[in-house]
């Protein structure tokens, strides 16, 4: 195999009461790889459509989770990366993590597979360290593993795949403002108190559960966050607004995606999502933002070759 083509997924990280440990993969969202394999013993980034990012491999995310995960195979073999953006950087809906994914699962698949999906983990980490001076897997997880997952722990690390409710929707709003992750992880206060732990940590608990027993309810009273969600949305116009609409018009929950300023609403059936979809839609279109509006699936696969 000389060349792979893939698709590599958005996804929707934290969910309200998983900051930084939870995420889950969108369908219809994401970004193309080509990554061909090249004779000159380093890896390049020769081509990027739809967003201006650094095309030097120690400054571009997928170059850098590429170049980790060769060093730990100890292994020469060159490699020209092309990426169509489809993801705006910024955008709180895992554009760095879907080149990081993308890039260490086409490599990996080029070798040979020395690498499980989960070992792929660690290295597209290190593509979120470079953007945004934290390696948190929330987002690259899930890219690589489909579904939901769970970062039980960072040291060691250890991430679970966790089941999804088949009649799951997610809304995703994209108001065209850019929030960089590295910015608004730097507003979050470093301690909470022991009273929003509790809560926090019980609705996250219960989530888990809910995917497991397709608790539609459970899982929408669980997507709560008292820690993070009230400093971010600060920065997200209508926040509060729009929660108001998605859960009037039926969404199971309404939060923050990643960093923002994307949010989300889960939704059980696709005839409520289109509900909420319509209604985010009519809201926001007399503001002066710009935005985008998609409807998804949840994605059990993560990243997907085009054949
Ligand atoms: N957990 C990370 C954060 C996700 O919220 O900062 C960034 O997409």
């Amino acid at each position: 195999m000389e060349e792979i083509k893939v698709f590599a997924p958005a996804t929707v990280a934290n969910l309200s009461c998983g900051f930084d440990v939870l995420g889950c993969c969108l369908d219809n969202v994401g970004d193309d790889m080509l990554v061909k394999k090249n004779d000159l013993g380093r890896v390049q980034i020769t081509k990027i459509t739809g967003q201006d990012l650094p095309m030097e491999t120690d400054k571009n995310v997928a170059g850098v989770a590429v170049q980790a995960l060769l060093e730990a195979a100890d292994s020469k073999q060159g490699f020209d990366i092309e990426i169509d953006k489809k993801i705006k950087a910024g955008s709180g809906i895992g554009s760095s993590a879907a080149s990081s994914a993308g890039a260490v699962y086409a490599v990996n698949k080029l070798l040979g597979e020395p690498f499980s999906q989960k070992e792929l983990i660690a290295f597209a980490m290190e593509g979120e360290r470079l953007a945004s001076g934290n390696a948190h897997a929330d987002n690259v997880a899930p890219a690589l593993l489909g579904g939901f997952s769970l970062v039980k722990s960072y040291e060691p690390l250890e991430v679970l795949k966790l089941p999804a409710p088949s009649d799951l929707k997610m809304v995703i709003l994209h108001p065209h403002i850019e929030i960089k992750t590295r910015d608004s992880r730097g507003i979050i206060r470093q301690s909470v108190s022991l009273k929003k732990a509790i809560n926090q940590w019980g609705n996250l608990a219960a989530l888990v559960s809910a995917l497991y027993t397709d608790d539609y309810q459970l899982l929408g009273r669980s997507l709560k966050d008292e820690i993070v969600e009230p400093i971010r949305s600060i920065l997200i116009p209508h926040f509060d607004s729009l929660k108001g609409i998605a859960l009037k018009s039926g969404a199971l929950g309404f939060g923050i995606s990643g960093s923002g300023p994307s949010v989300f609403a889960m939704c059980r059936g696709e005839e409520t999502a289109k509900k909420v979809y319509a209604e985010i839609e009519k809201f926001y279109a007399d503001k002066t933002i710009e935005f985008e509006l998609h409807l998804s699936s949840i994605n059990p696969q993560g990243i997907k070759e085009y054949k």
